[in-house]
């Protein structure tokens, strides 16, 4: 018994010191980050709780590299700062405006992190600590590019360091030695990770997504009577094989705001859409399954062009599927233009060429080597084998109207990637035979609409930490610089 009271007082003790210590301190505390896009292969569309963000299906994901499509935040926390303050690209938003659902989402996560208890000081603390946050995206916001992903996902990952940094792990980002691993992976516990993905679905459904690199599933389930919802990495390994040779080209045809978002699209469809319903229940578990299958063959399947055919397909389909639940709502929403329209004819085009340019040696066998994916916006992600993105290019080249940076991108990715050796496929050969027979499987006028932009880039890891203060966007009073 004596002992007991001997462990309260200690405990007493220790709380005590820490809030002394806590209510002296002046200095301002920095985390800085640069969080990924990801691309829901199989997608999220409809909640069964608004507020709490649970989706009626589970989504499954390919996180994109960092170094091409970014959110970087800094966030700075001190007990002298007055109010909390958000700077996106530039412009400050106020974050007592409750009547917008992004802000509302931004302050909840705030309170998230400052009620959670620190186990290992054992009290809530800095909960009345300020804070200063100020994001940039290198891509266009809301255009169909996933910026709340990067964005909530980049958010969270800088408070976990200011909250939950623990000394038991090396603050030094260096040991990312996985390609798909994670800069999160240096501070925290795969578990932990998880949960602040739970925390992240919060600000932004999708971005929970965006805490891990590679192939990503979110997941639900019931775990002791409680509904859980947070991603995870489907693959923890090195570098999965169907990843390998994947290249990902963002064709952008516009870059301006989608006219309904994410949030209210999925509202309206949940409302009125059957088609919802029922891909939720009956299509999706399957479809997740054969993907996961897929991502985690085993050795004798590994390498196999069947596999990447059958990705791709799956793909391909669901992005058809998220567009005809949104025509299916009520009033439809339709999120595709001409150009759009236009690119899944010329990849569908482009497969059908490769599968007849190979008929004779492979009867039946699938040949799928593009695929298209919309989400909520008419920009299309190709998802290529890296050996068929030179003669890609050079027919969209061909067929599309481009604008000049489209066009000088277009250029330079066909010089840059040699269409490599494939089953001893003669790259002339291919050529002459697309040369002949491509316009009579793509037989379309040139709209006169042009693709705006074209970025290049590949699956990548997940959030990394930033440490030169050189690279952090607030000065060192906490101002953007
Ligand atoms: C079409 O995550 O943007 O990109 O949870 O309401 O913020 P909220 O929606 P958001 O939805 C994105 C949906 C999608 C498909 C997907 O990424 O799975």
């Amino acid at each position: 018994m004596s002992s007991q009271i001997q462990i309260y007082e200690y405990i007493n003790k220790c709380i005590y010191d820490i809030g002394n210590s806590i209510n002296e301190d002046t200095n301002i505390y920095f985390s800085s980050c640069k969080a990924p896009v990801n691309i829901a292969l199989i997608k999220y569309w409809g909640k069964i709780d608004e507020n709490l963000n649970f989706p009626i299906n589970d989504s499954l994901s390919i996180t994109l590299d960092l170094n091409d499509l970014y959110t970087q935040t800094s966030i700075a926390m001190s007990k002298m700062f007055i109010e909390d303050r958000l700077w996106i690209n530039d412009n400050e938003i106020d974050l007592k405006n409750c009547k917008d659902g992004k802000v509302y989402r931004v302050n909840r996560i705030l309170y998230i992190f400052r009620s959670s208890i620190d186990w290992e000081k054992l009290c809530i603390i800095k909960k009345d600590w300020k804070i200063r946050i100020c994001s940039k995206n290198n891509f266009p916001t809301s255009a169909g590019l996933a910026s709340s992903a990067s964005g909530f996902s980049a958010m969270v990952t800088c408070l976990a360091r200011l909250f939950f940094e623990s000394d038991k792990y090396s603050d030094n980002d260096s040991n990312v030695d996985s390609k798909y691993s994670n800069g999160l992976d240096n501070f925290f516990t795969q578990h932990k990770i998880k949960e602040f993905s739970a925390i992240s679905r919060l600000g932004s459904g999708s971005s929970c997504r965006s805490l891990f690199g590679g192939f990503v599933k979110w997941v639900n389930y019931n775990y002791n009577n409680n509904f859980v919802s947070q991603a995870e990495p489907v693959d923890t390994t090195k570098e999965n094989f169907l990843i390998h040779n994947m290249k990902v080209l963002i064709l952008v045809t516009n870059a301006s705001q989608k006219h309904i978002d994410s949030t209210k699209g999925m509202k309206l469809s949940v409302k009125t859409s059957q088609l919802l319903n029922y891909r939720s229940q009956y299509i999706v578990p399957d479809r997740m399954k054969d993907v996961e299958k897929l991502v985690l063959a085993h050795d004798e399947y590994k390498n196999c062009e069947h596999s990447f055919s059958k990705l791709c397909e799956v793909i391909m389909k669901e992005s058809n599927q998220l567009q005809a639940v949104c025509r299916d709502t009520y009033p439809p929403i339709i999120y595709s233009n001409e150009v759009s329209d236009l690119i899944i004819n010329f990849v569908i085009a482009y497969n059908k060429a490769f599968t007849n340019f190979f008929q004779e040696e492979n009867a039946g066998h699938n040949k799928i080597k593009v695929a298209y994916s919309f989400d909520a916006g008419s920009n299309a992600f190709i998802f290529i084998d890296e050996s068929h993105l030179q003669t890609f290019c050079i027919l969209l080249e061909k067929h599309f109207m481009l604008s000049q940076s489209a066009s000088e991108t277009l250029t330079y990715l066909s010089r840059s990637f040699d269409l490599m050796g494939y089953n001893n496929l003669s790259k002339k050969e291919w050529n002459n035979y697309l040369e002949v027979n491509f316009s009579f499987l793509f037989n379309h006028e040139k709209l006169a609409i042009p693709i705006q932009s074209i970025i290049l880039t590949k699956p990548g890891s997940g959030p990394i930490y930033i440490n030169d203060p050189e690279e952090c966007l607030l000065d060192s009073q906490g101002f953007p610089k």
